[in-house]
């Protein structure tokens, strides 16, 4: 069967399932949005945007988060808000710059800055408003209009099928669910048997999103709940390579193993580690030359500042595993120059390949009595895995 996401968000159809990129503040700019792309993402979203920010006049930094570049492929902007007239506003807006595929109504998020507006996740509470804000976005503007949202508020109440009724009686295209509550943050697992129930009730494409961070992850989310797409966070932060490796192995239907040490980041070569952060130093270094150029933020002087300061985030977590990286993620605050985070990174890389270097070689195996075979799954990560 056809999976109607390709239409609605005019996806390329190569045949496999659909990976996306999740909006992540702070994280999924142009820049990672780009890097995902290449690794295969087939679909990401714009960082958080405020409705009311985009409407303000003096609304330069705003709609800098909304700012693309090329080869990203197909982008979603996504807004928060409470305001169904400032949605409908700003939809008309952003559809004008014909940058974006749709448009993505925040109903999830839990930070309290977010929350004490009345917008993200505190709208799970009333339903209504999530139809009339998505009912005025339909109005105004062709694009697609979809929702992101979780289970629910607090877990003594799941929220996530009145969410959904909402949401499709007012014309939403699709619905991502976290399979969070927002009470929950991040703590506990995701519940696929929950976003499962949700595919099974919908009449709209179900985005499942929530701890997939591996090939068996990822493959049991599909199995599990027969989504149309599943959406990546924070696995793919300092780590593109996920979207390539689930492609691999979704092209070659190899069902993954429960527990493999693929639940685990696999070694990467320290080369391939540091081409990834220049490339992706490059691409945040020329974002911001664009902002400045075009908003005139950051100002003059202080660009060289925001990219450490943006970049620092994903640095500790491409150095994530080496020797050394806990030394670099306590000194992160003090990397306020790109000489100081070069020289802090190649610190890194020349502990890990000492490391690696004193690492004796893989024995040859020996035949293994079958009383004391351990299986594969059990044996714990090695240190220096990530
Ligand atoms: C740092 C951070 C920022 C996030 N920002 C947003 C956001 O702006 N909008 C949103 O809907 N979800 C946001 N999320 C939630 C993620 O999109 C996602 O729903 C959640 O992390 C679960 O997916 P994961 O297990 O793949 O990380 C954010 C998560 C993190 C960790």
């Amino acid at each position: 069967m056809p999976n109607p996401l390709h239409s609605i968000f005019g996806l390329r159809n190569n045949g496999l399932p659909l990976v996306f990129l999740a909006p992540i503040a702070g994280y999924s700019n142009s820049p990672m949005r780009r890097i995902s792309h290449r690794y295969g993402a087939a679909m990401s979203y714009t960082e958080m945007a405020s409705v009311t920010g985009l409407l303000h006049p003096d609304a330069k930094k705003t709609w800098g988060l909304l700012e693309t570049t090329k080869n990203e492929g197909p982008v979603v902007a996504h807004l928060f808000g409470t305001e169904p007239d400032e949605f409908a506003e700003a939809a008309v807006r952003i559809e004008q710059t014909k940058r974006f595929v749709a448009i993505d109504l925040n109903a999830g998020c839990p930070a309290k800055r977010i929350t004490d507006q009345g917008a993200g996740s505190e709208l799970i509470k009333t339903p209504q408003r999530i139809h009339d804000i998505i009912a005025a976005m339909k109005k105004a503007v062709a694009l697609p209009i979809t929702v992101k949202t979780r289970l629910g508020s607090t877990p003594d109440r799941i929220a996530a099928f009145e969410v959904l009724a909402a949401a499709e009686a007012a014309g939403a295209s699709a619905l991502t669910i976290h399979g969070r509550f927002a009470s929950q943050g991040h703590r506990g697992e995701a519940n696929i048997k929950l976003i499962g129930e949700v595919k099974r009730r919908a009449k709209i494409p179900i985005i499942g999103n929530g701890d997939v961070h591996s090939r068996y992850s990822a493959w049991h989310m599909f199995e599990e709940t027969e989504v149309d797409a599943i959406m990546i966070a924070r696995a793919a932060v300092a780590n593109p390579w996920i979207f390539e490796d689930l492609r691999m192995m979704f092209a070659t239907q190899v069902k993954p193993v429960k527990h493999s040490p693929t639940h685990i980041r696999p070694r990467r070569e320290i080369a391939v580690i540091a081409t990834a952060l220049e490339s992706h130093l490059k691409l945040e270094q020329d974002h911001l030359q664009l902002l400045y150029a075009k908003y005139g933020i950051p100002e003059t002087g202080q660009v060289e500042e925001a990219l450490v300061h943006v970049f620092r985030y994903h640095l500790f977590r491409y150095l994530r595993g080496l020797k050394g990286s806990a030394g670099v993620r306590r000194q992160l605050c003090d990397l306020n120059t790109l000489d100081a985070v070069r020289e802090t990174v190649k610190g890194c890389f020349e502990r890990e390949e000492a490391y690696r270097a004193r690492e004796k070689p893989p024995k040859a195996k020996k035949k293994r009595k079958k009383k004391v075979a351990v299986a594969a799954e059990e044996i714990p990560p090695r240190i220096g895995q990530h």
